[in-house]
């Protein structure tokens, strides 16, 4: 008989107090304030690697979430992804005190170029021996597009056409530009580096013009382990090509299969492996050692729970709270004389309000939803993996940092038992061997490896 399917588990992270469950960082103990002090990071990683988790997953938004009420004020209300510091910055902090667990950060392919990027991940790659993993997004806050001198979102389908650029120009950097052997530190002759095995890119595309050479030596993974969340025909298409972790939201249990299927065919046909992506479902876990005191846990949380800040969260183009819950959502918007809203689908006009207000908190009501004690919790996830085709979970934090705690003191031990996590971390390992098995670096068959040695530049 072959090994159970082992879980992947990414702690999800933002460095902010509300990421995904709105109105918790209310409740009494949670943490989430403390997001600007240091040792809420240091603190954060021993218990997460304590706990034998592979990464802390640093979510991003690089802007406002002003769609609801057409309004910031919301969110700053809320504490909704508003005030929001940068994800990358945390990383050195936390592998400092820490030596195996991973890190994924989210950084945007829409507004910055892409040189400084490339030596920012190439330094995270270097301090923390290979543990970096970077979520590609391409930002879906108009907000966002205002920050960078932008007057309006740039089309969705363009934005992942310069982020097929971008991560082209990445690769010459990271995996072209420097042979690794070029560093010598050669005391006797003087050289710290050999120049013939350094070369510069020279990049010219449609959106970027790069010179080079990468100003970073080679790291541990050259290339961090790629993490992308898609769901649109370019997303998919993009991801198929270039991505290596997927993260996928809440669907029904048909449609995840046809998009992992349609995910893994589109990577054949670029010429990469059906297993060479890992999907990781967005996943709530609750736990206690009794039926009580998991009942009396959920029904804390959830008394802080905020209907509104879903809203805000999804740029929900209209205020469902103030329409009676028994109309449809097309009417809601047809009573508020949003016509235009209308036209441009995307919201389910059929649903109450009701029913949309009660759907609208995936936290709340969602499949990956495991919640009793830890053997129960634990059947749900090994449930995940053999009968949902996952790979892992991204776990959503109710409270920081009670959920870490419980996941790791309750229900890892229980998934060590039955083979579905291992005893220990391997030494030495990288973020990207950990999830595959294989190599530090992306295998051949991946876009990025054309350029090593300088060819194809
Ligand atoms: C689990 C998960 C996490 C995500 N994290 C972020 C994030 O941190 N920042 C961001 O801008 N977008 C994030 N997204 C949004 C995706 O990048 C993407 O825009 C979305 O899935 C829609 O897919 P599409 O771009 O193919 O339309 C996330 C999506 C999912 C499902």
């Amino acid at each position: 008989m072959s090994d159970p399917k082992r879980l992947v588990v990414n702690l999800f992270e933002m460095n902010t107090p509300g990421h995904i469950t709105h109105g918790l960082w209310r409740l009494p103990g949670n943490n989430r304030e403390r997001y600007t002090d240091i040792r809420y990071w240091t603190e954060l990683a021993r218990l997460a690697e304590a706990a034998g988790v592979d990464a802390i997953f640093i979510a991003d938004v690089i802007g406002g979430y002003d769609v609801y009420k057409s309004s910031l004020e919301p969110a700053l209300r809320e504490g909704l992804q508003i005030p929001n510091n940068d994800p990358m910055l945390v990383v050195p902090a936390m592998a400092a005190v820490t030596e195996h667990v991973g890190f994924g950060v989210t950084f945007s392919t829409s507004y910055e170029p892409p040189f400084a990027f490339a030596r920012r991940m190439s330094t995270l790659d270097h301090l923390t021996r290979g543990r970096i993993g970077w979520n590609i997004v391409t930002s879906y806050l108009p907000s966002a597009a205002r920050n960078f001198g932008l007057d309006a979102e740039i089309p969705h389908d363009t934005r992942y056409e310069i982020a097929d650029e971008y991560v082209d120009v990445l690769y010459k950097l990271w995996e072209g530009s420097w042979d690794d052997d070029a560093v010598l530190v050669d005391r006797e002759r003087g050289v710290y580096t050999d120049p013939f095995k350094v070369r510069p890119i020279d990049h010219v595309g449609t959106h970027f013009k790069v010179a080079g050479p990468h100003l970073s030596e080679p790291s541990p993974q050259r290339t961090p382990l790629l993490f992308q969340a898609s769901a649109s025909k370019a997303g998919i298409a993009f991801a198929a090509k270039h991505a290596e972790v997927l993260f996928t939201a809440d669907r029904p249990p048909g449609a995840l299969d046809r998009n992992m299927a349609t995910l893994r065919d589109a990577a054949v046909a670029e010429g990469r492996r059906a297993d060479d992506l890992r999907f990781l479902v967005m996943a709530t876990v609750i736990t206690a050692p009794t039926d009580d005191e998991v009942a009396d846990k959920l029904a804390r949380y959830r008394a802080k729970a905020s209907a509104e800040g879903a809203f805000i969260h999804m740029s929900v183009p209209f205020n469902p709270l103030e329409h009676p819950e028994t109309i449809t959502v097309r009417e809601a918007l047809e009573r508020e004389d949003r016509h235009d809203v209308i036209a441009a689908g995307g919201l389910p006009l059929h649903l109450t309000v009701g029913q949309f207000i009660r759907a609208a908190d995936q936290s709340w009501d969602s499949r990956f939803f495991a919640v009793g004690r830890p053997e129960e919790v634990a059947d749900t996830i090994e449930s995940w993996l053999d009968d949902d085709g996952i790979d892992g979970i991204n776990l959503r934090q109710y409270h920081s940092f009670e959920t870490i705690r419980d996941f790791g003191e309750l229900v890892v031990p229980v998934l060590r038992r039955r083979g579905r996590m291992r005893e220990a971390y391997v030494p030495g390992e990288t973020l990207r061997e950990r999830i595959f098995g294989a190599g530090a670096r992306l295998p051949e068959r991946h876009p990025a490896a054309r350029y090593r040695g300088g060819r194809n530049l």
